[in-house]
Order: C-alpha cells, then structure tokens, then sequence
C-alpha cells in the first residue's frame, strides 16, 4: 500500500509524537519530510517544502489550530490536510469539512481509516514521486568507520551513474567528507539552511563541489559557529530539494540520535547501520533501534554494515551480532588498514588510490546492489508499485 507519498506532520503534544509518528509509517513507503511543534512555523515549512499531505494533532487547542488549517487549505490548495482530534464534536467537525480539510481522523487512530485516507491521497496527487533516493550512513560509534563509506559509497555510485550522485556531510562539526575527497567548499550546508526562504536549486547547486569521479559535494559548515544554528527542518528541505535533482543522496550520517536524526530517518530510503565486531558498537546498534522503535521510527529501512570484517574479532561474531539487532546483514567490508589510511590521507577515493584492494570491491559491490532496483524495468514497476528500496533490493539478491 505504500505510494511514496511525502507528509508534514503538525503536533504540539509532546507526548502524543511517537504514536502519530509511528500511525504514519505503518502506512509504508511515506516520507515525513518534517515535523513541526509550533504553529507559527507552519505555513514557511510548507511553503518550503514539497508534501502531499498535512497530517495535524488539532489538540490541545482545537479551534486555534483548526482556523490555521483553514488558512493553509486556501495558500496551499494542493496538500491534502488531515486533522487528528480527540474530540469528535458535530459542529467541529463540520467546521473542519468547510474549511476545506480532506480527512477529520478521531483518536485514537484507526489505522485502516488512516490507510484508506491517504490510498486516497495518493491516487489523486499532483506532485511526482519520481524522486532520487536517499542513502544515509549512521556509525553506531565513533570511528566505525561513516565517513569512509559514506564517501566512498557516492563516488562508487557516480560511477554507475556520473553526475546523478550527491554526498552530504551532516556531521557539522567534524565532518571530514570533503577532507576524503580533497576537495574546497567555499559554500557549505550552513550557508544553504541559514536563508528561510524557499531554496532554489540552482542557490544549492552554488553549493555543491564537483568531485573529479562526478559525485557533487555538500560540506560540512566551516565554523563551530554555524553548526550550531542549523535546524532539522531546513536540513530535510536541503536533502528534499537535492532528491529532486540527483538519482542518489548519500549521507555521512546522523551520527547521533537526537530530534534532527530522527527527521532524516524518517526521510530516508535506506539507513545503512555501520558497526565493528566490538560490544559498544553493538550495544550502541542496539539501543538505535530501540530508539527509533519507541519513537516511531520506521526499522524497516535499517539495513546491517559490519565494517573492518575480518580482523581476529575476540568473543564476538558477525551472527551475535545479527541475533542480538533482529537483522540480516546486508553487506560487509574488510579489514584493511594499509589501503583505508593510504586512501584517507591522499585525499583519494579508493577508486582513484586502490582500485584493485578487497576493500573497495566491496563498497563497489554495495554501490551496484543499492543502483540495480532503479536500473530495471521491472523493479521501476515495483517502485511504483510502492515497494521500498530496502524490500527491493533484499528481493533482487533472492532474499538473501
Ligand atoms: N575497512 C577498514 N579497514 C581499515 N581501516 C578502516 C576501515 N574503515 C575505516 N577505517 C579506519 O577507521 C578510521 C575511522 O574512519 P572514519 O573517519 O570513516 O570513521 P567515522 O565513523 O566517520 O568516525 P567519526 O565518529 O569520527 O565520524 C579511519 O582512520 C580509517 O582509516
Ligand atoms: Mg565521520
């Protein structure tokens, strides 16, 4: 049933987000490209970023909310708006309905009503779903091994497909994807999500680097300074606007699991979860997932990376470790000290340095597995179809 529709959701209760969260991606194949707790900053998200739907908590205060929600089915006939209430007062209702509003849906949530609401959505919708997909990369620990992958994993994915392949820095501070790439930023992401206004592509493409493999370049923000001013939302409009531009987005992170990683998880296609044969990486996997469940996050797109694979790994194996998560490994990369560093410090991908190490074969390997669901017809209808890149791709390698 999933439909790749692309939903805002609007709650001011705290407590109530896990559950409304977790309603919206039981649907499957639904992108929340941003959640907003306060009503003044409503009507600039949607301005600025593309959704089909809004999906809003009217509670605590009904009325308020409700005349917001009428004044965005006015600026924004083509978002379908939904309101969520646990009140379902006649005359509220009926307000609602002449406002222009799509769907009243009273708590608690039916999700086979929510289902059917959005199938409806979906099957009318203006906005295309033809967008790129977005790879993010999480390290369960520090030096596992992200940054790396994340920016060898683009450049081997512009290999297959040259100029349709960004790679994103999100770790703000330390972020070293351009130091991999030996390439200057004089416009980094900061710049792009410190202007409020609706980004224009061709303001992000001034942004972006162009790496000598074709794989176009977004760095992390030059000061301590800066960092601390981006916002969840206008990073998920960056990547939203990116999407609609390049055929994969790759991104070195979220490294942590705070507000703003939740909102790219919740934007991503797929979520490579990168871990060593060490307990606190493992632990920290574990606790991830029991993160993202309790918050709503859907595991679905979690995919299993075991990096440094092969090293003598004391008391731990790579089956404990799929036991202890619940997930299948999709991929893993060997231990190979002399090539990685050699690579890190050239500034050269391991394309360029090392064509030939086991190493980079199989990031390559990662690259065509994650580009072959687009690269056939079949998948394409399986795509409209609304299955998940992650379903795709286990389903293209014969369930393995
Ligand atoms: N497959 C590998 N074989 C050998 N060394 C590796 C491998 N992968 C990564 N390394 C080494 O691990 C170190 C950390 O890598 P990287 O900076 O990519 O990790 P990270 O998860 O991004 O770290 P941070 O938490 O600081 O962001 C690097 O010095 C790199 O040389
Ligand atoms: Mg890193």
């Amino acid at each position: 049933m999933a439909n790749g529709l692309t939903a805002i959701l609007f709650n001011e209760e705290g407590n109530y987000a896990s559950e409304l969260r977790a309603h919206l991606n039981a649907y499957g194949g639904i992108k929340i490209v941003a959640e907003i707790d306060e009503p003044a900053l409503l009507t600039q998200t949607i301005s600025q970023l593309k959704a089909d739907v809004l999906v809003a908590n009217l509670d605590p205060q009904p009325e308020a909310n409700l005349a917001l929600l009428g004044e965005i089915t006015t600026t924004h006939p083509a978002v379908a708006v939904f309101a969520i209430c646990s009140s379902t007062d006649g005359p509220l209702i009926l307000k609602a309905m002449n406002l222009g509003l799509k769907r009243f849906v009273p708590k608690p949530i039916d999700q086979s009503f929510l289902d059917d609401a959005l199938d409806q959505v979906a099957a009318q919708r203006s906005t295309s779903s033809d967008t790129g997909r977005l790879i993010t990369v999480m390290g369960t620990a520090g030096g596992v091994g992200a940054t790396f992958l994340a920016t060898n994993l683009a450049v081997e994915l512009a290999q297959l497909d040259k100029g349709n392949v960004a790679v994103v820095d999100l770790d703000y501070r330390f972020g070293q994807v351009a130091t991999l790439l030996d390439v200057d930023c004089t416009f980094t992401i900061a710049d792009l999500c410190a202007s409020p206004e609706a980004l224009e592509f061709q303001v992000i493409k001034q942004a972006l680097v162009k790496h000598s493999s074709g794989v176009y370049v977004l760095a992390r923000p030059s000061s301590f300074a800066q960092a601390d001013n981006m916002t969840a939302a206008n990073c998920v409009g960056v990547l939203s606007k990116l999407l609609e531009h390049y055929a994969f987005v790759v991104v070195d992170g979220p490294s942590r699991f705070d507000q703003a990683a939740k909102s790219v998880l919740d934007f991503t296609d797929l979520n490579l979860m990168l871990v060593q044969l060490l307990v606190p990486s493992v632990r920290n996997a574990l606790r991830i997932v029991e993160g993202m469940r309790e918050s709503g996050v859907s595991l679905e797109k979690n995919c299993l990376v075991c990096n440094r694979f092969g090293r003598d790994s004391a008391h731990l194996s790579l089956q404990d470790v799929e036991s202890t998560l619940s997930m299948r490994t999709f991929a893993s990369i060997p231990d190979d000290w002399a090539t990685v560093s050699g690579s890190i410090n050239l500034g050269e991908p391991l394309v360029e340095q090392s064509p030939k190490s086991k190493v980079r074969l199989a990031i390559q390997e990662i690259a065509e597995r994650l580009h072959a669901p687009d690269s056939d017809s079949d998948e394409k209808d399986d795509r409209k179809k609304g299955l998940s890149l992650i379903g795709r791709i286990f389903a293209n390698q014969g369930g393995e």
